[in-house]
């Protein structure tokens, strides 16, 4: 199994795309490529491949922020349903941390979906914590 990383255009994401959907069912490639050229801030991603198939895809960026300094912020974390529970997650979390210790992170955090127990259940086996609610609320945004 090789990591690649997946920039803008990358033809990886062919591939890598039909996984990530498989978590945001709402994605299309217009939507991908408006959050990849976004000047807001955004997320990078790298996937797990084999043989030219996409096993998984993680979506990552660094944040500073007042709590935590410096964290690496997981936005995506997705193993395509035909390699669950062969340790593809688990490889992707792992290099994930590798990636915020470069990267001089003290924190890797996420939020989940409170329906998502089974991913919940994959966390605290990783060893994460579970350490505050999420506030969200929707906006009307004028086009
Ligand atoms: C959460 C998710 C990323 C975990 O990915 P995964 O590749 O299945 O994770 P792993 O294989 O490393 O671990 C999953 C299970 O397989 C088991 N496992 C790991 N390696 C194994 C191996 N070599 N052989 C057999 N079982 C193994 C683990 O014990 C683990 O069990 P658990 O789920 O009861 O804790 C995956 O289930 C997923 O994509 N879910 C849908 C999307 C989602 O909810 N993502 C999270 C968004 S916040």
């Amino acid at each position: 199994m090789e990591i690649v990383n997946l920039p803008a255009g990358d033809p990886h994401w062919d591939a890598a795309l039909p996984v990530l959907q498989q978590l945001r069912t709402h994605l299309g490639a217009a939507d991908l490529e408006a959050v990849l050229s976004s000047e807001a801030q955004r997320p990078s991603f790298f996937a797990a491949f084999e043989g030219g198939v996409c096993l998984g895809v993680c979506g990552w960026r660094v944040i500073a922020n007042t709590s935590a300094g410096r964290k690496l912020y997981i936005d995506d974390l997705v193993t395509a349903d035909s390699a669950r529970s062969q340790g593809i997650g688990a490889a992707l979390l792992e290099h994930a941390e590798d990636l915020a210790r470069r990267h001089r992170c003290a924190v890797l955090d996420l939020d989940s979906g409170v329906q998502r127990h089974a991913a919940h259940r994959f966390y605290l086996r990783e060893r994460l914590d579970i350490v505050s609610f999420h506030f969200a609320e929707s906006l009307q945004v004028d086009e």
